[in-house]
């Protein structure tokens, strides 16, 4: 019999600020009705300024291996998933092997913006199935508070911090990770994009006196995209294992807007019943938000053995990711 990857271990962690909605209705031209009716959005938690992607992470895969039972020594791969590192370089995926006090092993970060957690899960779930590594980390980590313009209420309504993680072992084949859907369209990238402060524009006075290191976002071109491409990665992932729609136990997407996520379940057969949403309560945490929801659910014991999860997700690139789960 072939071999699978299975989740063995969930964590995340949130900052504990919490910014609400009547704290952006002080900061901008904005209401807490707009904001929830819109986008499903109540309040968001947001980093100090003296914490980094790392820091969240860290207590995320903390927590994960607590619950997976696994010793740091273990694990043979981290893979950590940000736009927004603590820095170019190092990786904030060796930052993290460095403070969990993990071995010399591989250890690298993963650009796919939002979708980058289910990128990462693939990722790991080839070098598990092939028998390169038993134990991977996996994290989604992101502090978009500081790459969000405050006066543009187009974005800032949106954005919130955290991490999640997960990590990976062995399984037989039929279980774990039965298939999973990745692509991409950078012909459509222009529509979610942080500008400057890359080899295109390095930081320089005129970049930041232009906001062009904060977040720009074409909403509503991106809304119809998103709902589209989620529908198609989730059936398609789903086809490819030969499930369907009526077969999801859980849907977990990112968690970008409840409406899209709504849509896009609605489009692709899912019962709402089965759509995962904390995006009350944290807002768009990018490559964290599927990693953080899946974490919660579990431990709110909404997923048993066996059951069917789709994770999903969207975001700049453009990039989509869907992956299919037998828990
Ligand atoms: N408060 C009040 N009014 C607002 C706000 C706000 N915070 N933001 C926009 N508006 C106004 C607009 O100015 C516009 O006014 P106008 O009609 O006078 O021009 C009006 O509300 C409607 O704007 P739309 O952009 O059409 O509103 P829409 O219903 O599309 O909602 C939103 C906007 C929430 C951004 C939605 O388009 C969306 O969620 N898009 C997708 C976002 C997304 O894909 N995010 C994921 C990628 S980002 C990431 O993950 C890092």
């Amino acid at each position: 019999m072939g071999r699978s990857t299975a989740i063995v271990g969930t964590g995340s962690f949130v900052p504990e600020k919490v910014l609400t909605n009547l704290d952006l209705e002080k900061m901008v031209d904005t209401s807490d009705e707009w904001i929830r009716t819109r986008t499903g959005i109540r309040e968001r938690r947001i980093v100090d300024e003296k914490t980094a992607a790392s820091d969240l992470a860290v207590k995320a895969a903390q927590q994960a291996l607590e619950q997976a039972r696994i010793s740091p020594s273990e694990i043979d791969l981290i893979i950590v998933a940000t736009v927004m590192p603590d820095m170019s370089f190092p990786s904030t995926a060796c930052l993290v092997q460095d403070r969990i006090g993990a071995k010399k092993i591989a250890a690298f970060d993963l650009s796919a913006a939002c979708s980058g957690f289910v990128h990462s899960l693939a990722v790991a779930h080839q070098f598990i199935k092939n028998g390169v590594y038993e134990t991977a980390l996996v994290i989604g980590t992101e502090t978009l508070s500081k790459i969000t313009d405050w006066t543009d209420r187009n974005t800032c309504v949106l954005m919130g911090d955290g991490a999640g993680a997960v990590v990976l072992r062995p399984t037989d084949e039929g279980r774990g990770i039965l298939s999973f859907c990745l692509g991409a369209d950078g012909k459509a990238g222009d529509l979610l994009k942080l500008p400057a402060g890359g080899s295109r524009l390095p930081a320089t006075h005129e970049t930041i006196d232009k906001g062009l290191h904060y977040i720009k976002l074409r909403g509503s071109e991106l809304f119809k995209i998103a709902v589209r491409v989620l529908a198609k990665a989730g059936e398609e992932a789903l086809s490819q294992c030969g499930l369907s729609s009526k077969d999801v136990c859980l849907f977990i997407p990112h968690q970008a807007n409840i409406r899209i996520m709504q849509a896009a379940a609605e489009k692709a057969g899912i019962p709402l019943s089965r759509l995962y949403s904390n995006i009350d309560k944290y807002g768009n945490t990018s490559a964290a938000s599927i990693a953080i929801a899946l974490d919660e659910a579990y431990r709110r014991g909404k997923i048993k053995e066996g059951d069917i999860i789709l994770l999903d997700a969207f975001g700049g690139g453009l990039t989509w990711g869907a992956c299919v789960i037998r828990w």
